[in-house]
């Protein structure tokens, strides 16, 4: 989010030592690539405080931006040797390891950084650590450096540890030895999902009531269980209103996000693929969840025939309980770009349920608005004002402009040394700033839904557009 530079600047005139507005300002010059700028804040914040752990990220960074890799290798070091729980230094060492191509390092100080601090995890850094795998075979220099990989690029059995018990069984407990990155039973419920009415509504039916009364289905041999997509612009709530719920029928919810998958994949770890199954079944009811499932189902030709083949394999096996039952056991994978994935994937029995998730309306904004304004000094807020001018945004597009509004008065917040209450008007004019995230993403869908539409797959983004009848 490009800060306000200019506003920061004349700040800055009054209070040229005040550190966080440096800091705010430096970042802002970062987004900017205004590097020279951003090293001076940086360093004169370090002046003051020579053991400012951000500043010295800083530093790290702009050296990384001028391609100065070892400088900005060792900077985050040393960082790391004197805060070692410092995330975000792992995150950095992390991309300067990919910039040098030394993948299994810079997969190494990834994790370590996101075990620290799960929401520093960064898609654009798996997606680079994801994206070289295709070509394991010939030029991939972590396969070779594994030795895993073989020169047509298919695998080896493992050569990693890999998070299985010493006997091979798997264990609930070892569920974050497998990486899951949620287990539990969720307190999270519908009701702390704001709006979504109607496809609540469509998760009771096809979701919940199956669940709940699966002695019904099974006087007609029917399975209860199975898969749903979920499938929607970003940030609209696919992965809330999975947990949420779980949290609704009291059942466990087990996740695997990108991260986890890309694991396996790198890995070569498919038995975890079974085990994270068994860990499902063994604690049924249960909802098994894998987000951006586009990782794994995507279509395309030259990811199925390389490593990650077995991984698809292996995960298609289990979904088809072929081996041992999936009994209560519901599988929902979200994904932003459901025509990437393999039909294969959505024959019966796998995701033969598919719901679209919508962004928001009116309504269901101004419920949102009133969940997320709960957290913050609100002067006085009328949220059906907001919701009002705020078409097209999605639930992340409004935590989006709760962040514009707080930025802009936080200048004035740090000259008075007061806290000052956000208004509505405060985030109208933030929502002014901010561009709803869900319209590119109707532009793609639009293509795909008029010219691919098979089997009535996308009859839900049609009707949202009103190009069919509801
Ligand atoms: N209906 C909602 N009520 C409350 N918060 C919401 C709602 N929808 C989205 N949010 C907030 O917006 C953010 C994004 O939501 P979430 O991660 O579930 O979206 P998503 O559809 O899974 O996005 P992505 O496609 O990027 O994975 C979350 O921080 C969530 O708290
Ligand atoms: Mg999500």
């Amino acid at each position: 989010m490009p800060q306000n530079l200019d506003a920061l600047r004349l700040a800055l005139q009054h209070s040229p030592d005040n550190a966080p507005l440096l800091m705010l300002f430096a970042e802002g010059c970062l987004d900017e690539g205004l590097l020279e700028e951003a090293e001076q804040s940086f360093q004169r914040v370090l002046k003051e405080d020579p053991a400012h752990a951000e500043a010295r990220l800083g530093l790290a960074r702009v050296a990384l931006l001028n391609g100065k890799t070892s400088q900005a290798a060792v900077r985050a070091e040393q960082i790391i040797s004197d805060t070692p729980t410092c995330a975000a230094a792992y995150l950095l060492l992390a991309r300067i390891h990919i910039t040098e191509g030394d993948l299994p390092k810079a997969k190494a100080m990834y994790d370590k950084g996101v075990a620290l601090n799960s929401s520093l995890a960064d898609p654009g850094i798996e997606k680079d650590l994801h994206s070289v795998k295709p070509a394991a075979g010939d030029s991939d220099t972590s396969g070779r450096k594994r030795g895993a990989m073989t020169s047509s690029g298919s695998f080896i059995e493992s050569v990693q540890e890999d998070s299985a018990d010493d006997d091979g069984h798997p264990r609930g407990g070892a569920a974050f030895d497998l990486g899951v990155a949620d287990f539990g039973k969720p307190q999270l419920n519908f009701s702390g999902v704001g709006g979504m009415e109607a496809l609540k509504e469509e998760i009771r039916m096809k979701i919940i009531y199956p669940l709940q009364h699966a002695e019904l289905f099974k006087a007609y041999d029917k399975k209860v269980g199975g898969g749903v997509l979920l499938y929607g612009p970003p940030g609209v709530g696919k992965t809330l209103i999975s947990k949420a719920t779980a949290g609704e029928i009291k059942a466990n919810f087990i996740a695997l996000g990108l991260h986890q998958i890309l694991d396996m994949w790198i890995g070569g770890s498919e038995k975890n693929m079974h085990e994270v199954f068994e860990l499902a079944r063994q604690n049924a009811p249960s909802i098994l969840f894998f987000d951006e499932i586009d990782a794994l189902a995507a279509d395309r030709r030259d990811l199925r025939q390389s490593a990650g083949r077995n991984l698809i394999n292996a995960f298609l096996t289990e979904m088809d309980g072929s081996e041992s039952s999936n009994d209560g056991v519901l599988i929902i994978g979200a994904t932003n770009a459901p025509w990437h994935i393999d039909p294969a994937f959505r024959r019966p029995g796998r995701f033969d349920r598919t719901l679209f998730v919508p962004p928001p309306d009116e309504a269901g904004r101004a419920a949102i608005i009133e969940v997320m304004a709960q957290k913050k000094p609100i002067g006085e807020l009328d949220p059906r004002a907001l919701a009002k001018k705020t078409e097209g945004f999605s639930g992340a597009d409004l935590k989006a402009v709760f962040d514009i509004a707080v930025e802009d008065v936080m200048n004035e917040v740090m000259r008075t040394g007061k806290v000052i209450p956000l208004t509505t008007k405060d985030l109208i004019k933030a929502a002014g700033r901010h561009k709803a995230t869900t319209k590119a993403w109707f532009e793609s869908a639009k293509n795909y839904a008029m010219y691919s539409n098979q089997s009535g797959f996308y009859d839900d983004v049609l009707k949202h557009l009103g190009l069919m009848k509801r």
